[in-house]
């Protein structure tokens, strides 16, 4: 079956009000209508409102990098699902490596912001992935199926999107070869839905783009790095509508 692909920019902490104005601009441009791929960026909070603004009735959604399990309360330095929907998020990354590595994020706490997300009408994006030292131990399989599992016993995936991020290919320049990402990705697939959307993410560029979407079980990328460069991301979204 032929599933849109979807190319998100993660942002990650980068940009400014001057550089996000620039770059949106850039990417409006060029953008073309039904870009063929579906694209959407991810900027850091305090500029949801400036991206949503330019980004309004555009063919590009936004998103959030991160969001709180609770709905509300004494949670400093957090922000809700129902505050994203505020700012027009369709979508929320949850469960970023990053997240997990560097804010000690757990598998139980990743499928609580999966279920926070849903229950606020956002489309998480959901990030799996295993790190160099796991996949050496050949023990991907095992690692991608329980973030996955955790989320899957908490919450209905239905029109979710799934992305495979190797945390060795993630800011590196390494890529997994096209073949490496569609044995995860098939692996993957067998959880969730024929319809659900499964991305590659890890230092994708313009030039390595095409062969990994063209594998059968790749249905876009996240992009980080990447992103934050209008031509290389516009060429990222083109080859995601080949
Ligand atoms: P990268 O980041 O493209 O810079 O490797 C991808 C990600 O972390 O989502």
């Amino acid at each position: 079956m032929r599933r849109t692909r979807l190319v998100a920019g993660n942002w990650k902490m980068h940009g400014s009000r001057a550089s996000n104005q620039a770059l949106l601009d850039a990417l409006l441009a060029e953008i073309g209508v039904p870009a063929g791929a579906e694209c959407a960026v991810c900027p850091p909070f305090p500029y949801l409102q400036q991206v949503s603004e330019r980004l309004r009735g555009t063919p590009i959604a936004w998103g959030a990098q991160n969001v709180s399990e609770h709905a509300q309360g004494a949670h400093t330095g957090e922000v809700s699902a129902a505050m994203l929907r505020e700012f027009g998020c369709r979508y929320v990354i949850v469960g970023h490596s990053e997240r997990r590595q560097l804010y000690g994020e757990g598998d139980a706490q990743v499928a609580a912001k999966f279920a926070a997300a849903r229950g606020a009408g956002l489309t998480p994006i959901l990030c799996v992935g295993e790190t160099l030292q796991e996949r050496e131990a050949g023990r991907t399989e095992e690692v991608v199926a329980r973030q996955l599992d955790e989320v899957l016993k908490k919450a209905s995936f239905e029109d979710a999107v799934l992305a495979y991020e190797p945390v060795w290919a993630i800011g590196t320049g390494r890529t997994a070869t096209p073949q490496q990402a569609q044995e995860v990705h098939a692996f993957l697939r067998k959880r969730v839905s024929n319809a659900t959307r499964i991305l590659y993410g890890g230092s994708v560029k313009a030039q390595s783009a095409a062969a990994i979407f063209a594998m059968p079980d790749v249905d876009g990328g996240l992009i980080g790095g990447a992103s934050l460069a209008a031509t290389e991301f516009l060429a990222i979204v083109k080859a995601g509508g080949q």
